[in-house]
């Protein structure tokens, strides 16, 4: 592993020698047609291969429905050019929020949704052309371990116990793991949110199982008892469940079901999924491959892949960064090297999935070079879309930019981990630096009211 390095890259060239000092294998190239090649995802098609992932603005209305800040992040995405907009995590019962503000749809709101789906798609419509109009995808989500659904307090509901994780969300070892029977009866609610998902016009519904909130921790509960537990075939259970059982639910409709899963824990074995038994860094793809092939089997027709633990001390993982959280050092590795890492898995998930087009991830770390990386990997087929994460929040136009060949470094997300540093202190986030009119002022205060709860 080499020292870690805040990105500092003025032409490709100067990328692409640091790439080969390093030894890492990311491929590069100037062809960048791929970008523009439309997609087809189950019987939809994506106008090009351009993807934005869920960026989560903690910043419903208290229903879970769109507020002005999210409508105004939506309308912004779908102006951007992107050829799919992966929309953000959105809770499938009250006590599965991962904060107050979490979207969460209901049959009461559920046209509040539609309403900006429509907009969305006429605000695509006005700045891409009439012909353009993103896929939809609406992730659906329960945070397990991460629920804080009603207050400033963690309400945990944790799958398994973890002598890790459990003390960072103030549980002891008498708090007890969710039962089956809850766990069980989650499968009718996702149900019930697909189709209103549905009925409000979104084209297909993900249903989450990455950075290990319950469906992603539920990989990796190795040491939990009884039917979702211990052997692969139990842990990917609920999971398998949920998708095929919302699948038969939606049959007939063209309805995407889609999985954003967590090819690599980076959490000490037997706790992580994905992992190396010996080495915490070290990614082992024979259960995220297995999975892969249970999911495309079970109806699965877009897949996009995820990694780490927000709330741990390992973000490099999912969010390469120059500069990181209060309280996370820089790792022992550089950006390129986690990038590496970040294209490889989903190049190996690619190959698993054969058509079964899969969004990858670890871009936005470099810059206004993006297209370059992603155009190759297209080529390669190591993937089935480029997806930004950041950049997004950023550089909402940055789709269209590339297209055209030419990123504005100005404009580009620099990774200063600002954003999440919001989240953590449980403010509305966005991005602090190139849209510091709205986020500057949220970020002060965010700031401010969490270190006022700590000295509390
Ligand atoms: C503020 C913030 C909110 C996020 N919200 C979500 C989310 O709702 N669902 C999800 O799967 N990932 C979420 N992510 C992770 C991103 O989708 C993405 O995987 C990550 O930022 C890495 O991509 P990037 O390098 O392009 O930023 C979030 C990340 C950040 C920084
Ligand atoms: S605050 Fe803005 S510049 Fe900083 S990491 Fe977030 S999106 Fe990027």
């Amino acid at each position: 592993m080499a020292a870690h390095e805040p990105f500092k890259f003025r032409t490709l060239d100067e990328i692409k020698e640091k790439i080969s000092k390093l030894g890492v294998d990311v491929i590069v190239t100037e062809d960048l047609s791929p970008l523009g090649k439309p997609v087809a995802v189950g019987g939809k098609t994506a106008p090009n291969a351009i993807a934005v992932h869920p960026m989560e603005g903690c910043d419903s209305n208290p229903d879970g429905s769109p507020s002005e800040l999210v409508e105004r992040r939506y309308l912004r995405f779908a102006s951007g050019g992107a050829g799919l907009l992966w929309w953000e995590a959105c809770s499938v019962v009250p006590e599965g929020r991962a904060n107050p503000l979490q979207m969460m749809m209901t049959k009461e709101n559920a046209g509040k949704f539609a309403g900006l789906l429509k907009k969305s798609n006429q605000a695509a419509a006005n700045a891409n052309g009439s012909v353009h109009r993103p896929v939809h995808i609406l992730q659906l989500t329960h945070s397990g371990r991460y629920s804080r659904p009603y207050t400033h307090k963690m309400e945990p509901i944790i799958p398994q116990r973890d002598p890790l994780l459990d003390p960072r969300v103030g549980l002891d070892e008498n708090s007890p793991p969710v039962t089956d029977a809850y766990l069980e009866s989650l499968v009718e609610h996702y149900i019930t949110a697909s189709k209103l998902a549905l009925e409000a016009g979104f084209d297909g519904v993900d249903i989450k199982a990455c950075n290990r909130y319950l469906l992603s921790e539920l990989l990796a509960s190795r040491n939990r008892e009884g039917k979702y537990g211990g052997s692969f075939e139990n842990r990917v259970r609920l999971l398998v469940d949920i998708v095929s059982e919302v699948q038969k639910a939606v049959k007939g409709h063209g309805f995407i079901v889609a999985c954003r899963f967590n090819v690599f824990d980076a959490h000490p074995y037997p706790y992580g999924f994905g992992q190396d038994k010996e080495d915490l860094m070290r990614w082992d793809g024979t259960e995220p491959a297995a999975l892969v092939r249970i999911l495309c089997e079970n109806g699965v027709e877009l897949l996009s892949t995820s990694a780490g633990n927000p709330y741990y001390i390992y973000p490099h993982v999912i969010r390469p960064f120059d500069i990181s959280v209060n309280g996370i050092p820089a790792p022992n590795e550089h950006p390129l090297e986690s990038i590496a890492r970040l294209f490889s898995f989903t190049g190996e998930m690619q190959k698993t999935a054969g058509n079964i087009p899969v969004i990858g991830t670890g871009y936005t770390w470099l810059r206004q070079f993006i297209p370059y990386f992603g155009a190759a990997n297209l080529a390669a087929g190591h993937c089935g879309f480029v997806g930004l994460g950041r950049s997004g929040f950023a550089y909402p136009d940055a789709p269209r930019d590339m297209l055209a060949g030419s990123m504005n470094p100005k404009k580009c997300c620099v990774t200063c981990s600002k954003c999440t540093q919001i989240m953590r202190d449980h403010g509305r986030t966005g991005c602090v630096i190139r849209d510091s009119g709205v986020y500057g002022p949220m970020y002060t205060r965010a700031r401010e009211d969490s270190e006022r709860r700590a000295a509390k």
